[in-house]
């Protein structure tokens, strides 16, 4: 039996391309194992949305390159946003590897391992189809693992929007959604297997139904169709542009029990003039009323966000304008970000006139304010109980399971082993909080 060691940088799209990856691999006799050293194949799926994720990625291989020369035989493959930005150029910085492959080339990763093994030449496979459909075939047969409970399911890849900082559009092309009927299928497949809440995935999930389809729907109305199928107990989205969230998803919210209360909807700045110079293309008072219509059919709907500080030209007032809208929409949790200039990107080329020291204390400063704000809604939730999706076990000592409310707080739960089990949905006493998670009893 072969062997493969599965690294994955970056964001859920990654995760959930390292675990096609891996089915794929499965079919074709590989196992996955968490040992380097016992790989016959190494695969890291790489990220490029900051410069961080790209150093870690080289110090990665700088620990495997070793392996490879100690065997021979061992396949190295990059995988991933570096591969399709950066291919040519990551075989010159590390030539013991045998080949860089771009997001859009994960269901040839079984062809890419042949290749290397019949011609032994390292090689570059990167780029996108326009013409071709975004379809992620069913692989019939065996799983290598169980599904999650709370399982993800891509629905679009790709971004049109071009905001000025990011890397995304680049890497990973334009839009492109999949078949309704095709996640449909994929969705029934999961919850047979076990799944109990379905995340629906994509850089822009709004704007799904735009491309690529041959019955074109809208969001929203995907969200009705998923709604119906027998045995799913909840459904999520993530991410979201706030131009493509429609006053339709909003009604969806209000109308479906299933699809949770909680939004992750990325802000990035709360200065007008800064969203402008980001190509965000809307105003934060624009923004604003979307979550005020939201909170008006929603009330306990709970809001996360992306942030970026330190944004070219960002002088401290606009900086300020971003803590008033933090308090203001009082976020459960923020993804903050310092800025990070990325090559071929519009705002690479603005002067990044922001100190590095700037930068870092505007970053220690909203993530206090985001503390404080997760302190002020965790507090509220004890005594009271909760519904909580078991999604495994916990690592809390003390505790058996972990899960999540609807409001996507993670739950540390006791309960009976014996009696309850991943999958389960269960009502929690809450009776201790601490930074970001809920602790309590089943009932
Ligand atoms: N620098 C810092 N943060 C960035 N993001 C995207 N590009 C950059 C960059 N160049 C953040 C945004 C986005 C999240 C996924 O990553 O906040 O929403
Ligand atoms: Fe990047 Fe903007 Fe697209 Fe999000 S919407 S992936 S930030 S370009």
């Amino acid at each position: 039996m072969k062997q493969v060691f599965l690294e994955t940088f970056g964001c859920q799209m990654n995760v959930a391309d390292t675990d096609r990856m891996e089915l794929i691999l499965f079919h074709s006799g590989y196992r996955r194992t968490q040992e380097k050293e016992d790989a016959d194949l190494i695969l890291v799926n790489t990220c490029s949305i900051r410069e961080k994720a790209e150093q870690k990625t080289f110090s990665l291989f700088g620990g495997l390159k070793p392996l490879k020369t100690t065997n021979p035989d061992l396949i190295l493959g990059l995988t991933g946003c570096m591969g399709q930005q950066d291919g040519e150029k990551m075989l010159k910085k590390m030539p013991y590897l045998d080949f860089v492959l771009g997001p859009d080339q994960v269901e040839g990763i079984d062809q890419a391992v042949n290749r290397v093994r019949e011609s032994k030449k390292p090689f570059v496979w990167t780029g996108f189809d326009i013409e071709k459909a975004y379809s992620i075939p069913e692989i019939s047969g065996d799983l290598p693992k169980k599904p999650s409970p709370s399982s993800f399911v891509n629905i679009i890849k790709g971004c049109d929007k071009f905001c000025t900082f990011c890397i995304v559009p680049f890497t990973r092309g334009r839009e492109k959604s999949r078949e309704p009927e095709e996640l449909y299928q994929e969705i029934r497949h999961l919850i047979d297997h076990g799944a109990k809440e379905i995340i629906l995935l994509g850089q822009n999930v709004n704007s799904y139904g735009k491309r690529g389809l041959k019955n074109p729907i809208p969001f929203h109305e995907l969200l009705y169709k998923i709604a119906e199928i027998p045995g799913l107990e909840r459904l999520r989205f993530t991410t979201s542009h706030p131009n493509d969230f429609t006053r339709e998803t909003i009604r969806a919210y209000r109308d479906l029990d299933k699809l949770v209360n909680h939004l992750h909807l990325p802000i990035q700045s709360g200065n007008n003039d800064i969203l402008k110079l980001m190509r965000r293309d809307h105003t934060v008072e624009e923004y604003q009323e979307l979550i005020d219509e939201l909170k008006s059919e929603v009330p306990d709907i709970s809001l996360t966000t992306d942030i970026i500080v330190g944004f070219p030209g960002e002088t401290d007032a606009q900086f300020r304008d971003t803590l008033k809208v933090m308090e203001r929409i009082g976020y459960s949790s923020s993804f903050m970000f310092s800025y990070s200039p990325r090559p071929g990107t519009p705002a690479s080329e603005f002067e990044d006139s922001v100190p590095l020291e700037t930068k870092s204390k505007r970053l220690q400063e909203i993530i206090k304010l985001q503390n404080r704000l997760t302190q002020e809604q965790v507090q509220s939730y004890k005594g009271k109980t909760v519904e909580v999706l078991i999604e495994g076990g916990s690592s809390k000592p003390g505790y058996s399971f972990k899960g999540r409310n609807p409001q996507y707080w993670r739950v540390n739960l006791k309960g009976d082993e014996k009696k309850f089990q991943p999958g389960d949905i269960v009502q929690v006493n809450i009776e201790k909080t601490s930074g970001h998670s809920l602790s309590g009893l089943i009932q």
